[in-house]
């Protein structure tokens, strides 16, 4: 029997990186397919790149919203309309409010550069460099309304070398996320992962710590 593909909305605002990660992934096998990308911004080059690959997109531009609440009604209706089985955002960069967050309860997720729970919020990679920090990286999270901080599914952890400045941990950080994103949403997609009250349960165990990846081994094996 074959099974139905994932249907995935993905939200975004920027380059779309992480997008094209999941198209590449799902060309290569991953079960699932991308119904529309929305956009809270007109320019996205993420819009491009969906498009060029004939997936229908939509934007709902946050600056003709008069407030927060119009806009995710807006985008809840939408999502609505859409019903997918999972809302992925990749570089999507609104915060969006308690009503529609707790809708998609277990059904949305969210990429972060930062090893949470630390460094929530945004500039993480200057702030992850003026720390000093040792180390570094990226968070696949079950979306929650508190900021960045819903239940962690799984990290993957770089050492920050003594030369790198903001955009090489930038880029060595993206080459993680477009291998760990697509990861994620294949256990989905094949029913292995799942949320349980607030608990992430990778084949029916509970994952009470995030699973950490080191960058090199997680990057070894995708290639
Ligand atoms: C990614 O690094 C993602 O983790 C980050 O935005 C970038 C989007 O890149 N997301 C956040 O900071 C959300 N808090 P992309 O548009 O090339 O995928």
């Amino acid at each position: 029997m074959t099974e139905q593909p994932l249907s995935l909305v993905v939200l975004v605002s920027g380059s779309g990186s992480n997008l094209q990660a999941i198209i590449e992934a799902i060309d290569a096998g991953l079960p699932a397919r991308i119904e529309v990308v929305i956009s809270n911004r007109p320019q996205a080059l993420a819009l491009t790149r969906a498009a060029s690959r004939n997936i229908p997109t939509r934007v709902i531009d946050h600056r003709e919203c008069t407030s927060r609440d119009e806009f995710d009604a807006r985008l809840d209706s939408l999502l609505s309309e859409l019903d997918p089985q999972l809302v992925v955002l990749a570089g999507f960069m609104r915060i969006l409010g308690d009503p529609l967050v707790r809708r998609w309860h277990g059904r949305m997720l969210n990429i972060h550069p930062s090893l949470l729970p630390d460094y929530r919020g945004l500039q993480t990679h200057r702030r992850v460099l003026e720390a000093g920090e040792q180390w570094h990286g990226c968070s696949v999270h079950y979306v929650t309304a508190e900021l960045d901080g819903g239940p962690v599914i799984a990290r993957a952890r770089l050492e920050v070398h003594g030369n790198d400045d903001e955009a090489s941990l930038k880029s060595r950080v993206h080459d993680c996320e477009h291998v760990l994103y697509p990861t994620v949403i294949d256990w989905i997609a094949r029913g292995r992962l799942t949320l349980a009250d607030d608990t992430p349960m990778l084949d029916n165990k509970p994952l009470r710590q995030a699973l950490t990846f080191e960058a090199p081994q997680l990057m070894e094996a995708a290639s």
